[in-house]
């Protein structure tokens, strides 16, 4: 993947032909905020916070597929967000506070398709994060990152209807509506 390459090359190292670098997560300044892997460890454990975001009312409402409702739960859940990172699927990246390292979301490029080019943005925000241009700002950070170090062409974006934070994002991101189908509104943004 381009993030392999791009870790050499950040280095300023030659690796052999076959050599494979493991994907780790990469790490992104995004503003007041950094974007890491998620963590459920003895340094930064984000499983309490996710379960309180994913059994915040706002977020099942609009997410309605997804159920955490304990600490198992969130930790699976960042357990696939690792092997998504390993098999390149979905890049996930926490949204951290810079001096605690506290989860305030999440954002990711999932349905990655790097020989296309293509990816879908994906954002949630803890209840206690909302209404402060977090994600307008974390988005952001990704769609470039995926359009300036993945070389994406274009990036989607897609939510419920009536979902009008998330449509304010992609007003605020730049992307353009591309009407709805299949009971989710489209948004796109091209390189
Ligand atoms: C969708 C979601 C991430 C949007 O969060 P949000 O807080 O509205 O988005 P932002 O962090 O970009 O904040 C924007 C708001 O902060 C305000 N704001 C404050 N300071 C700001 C700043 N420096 N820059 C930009 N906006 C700022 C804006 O005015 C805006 O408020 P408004 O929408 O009333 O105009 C959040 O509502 C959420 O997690 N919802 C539940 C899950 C969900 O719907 N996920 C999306 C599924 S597709």
């Amino acid at each position: 993947m381009h993030s392999a390459e791009l870790t050499s090359a950040q280095r300023g190292t030659r690796e052999p032909a076959d050599y494979r670098e493991p994907v780790d997560p990469i790490e992104i300044n995004a503003g007041a905020y950094y974007l890491r892997a998620l963590r459920a460890d003895d340094r930064l454990d984000d499983r309490p916070r996710i379960v309180e975001g994913f059994t915040d009312p706002v977020f099942r409402d609009w997410s309605p597929g997804f159920t955490i409702t304990d600490l198992t739960a969130a930790g699976q859940y960042v357990e696939h967000r690792a092997e998504q990172w390993a098999d390149e699927t979905r890049l996930s990246w926490a949204i951290a506070e810079p001096t605690t390292g506290l989860l305030l979301g999440e954002v990711g490029l999932k349905r990655l398709d790097l020989t296309a080019g293509t990816a879908d943005a994906s954002v949630w925000l803890h209840p206690d994060s909302r209404g402060k241009g977090i994600a307008t700002e974390c988005l952001g950070a990704i769609i470039r990152f995926g359009f300036g170090a993945l070389d994406l062409r274009e990036v989607y974006y897609r939510h419920a209807p009536g979902n009008d934070a998330s449509a304010a994002i992609a007003e605020r991101l730049g992307f353009t509506r591309n009407g709805t189908e299949n009971h989710l509104v489209h948004w796109f943004k091209s390189a």
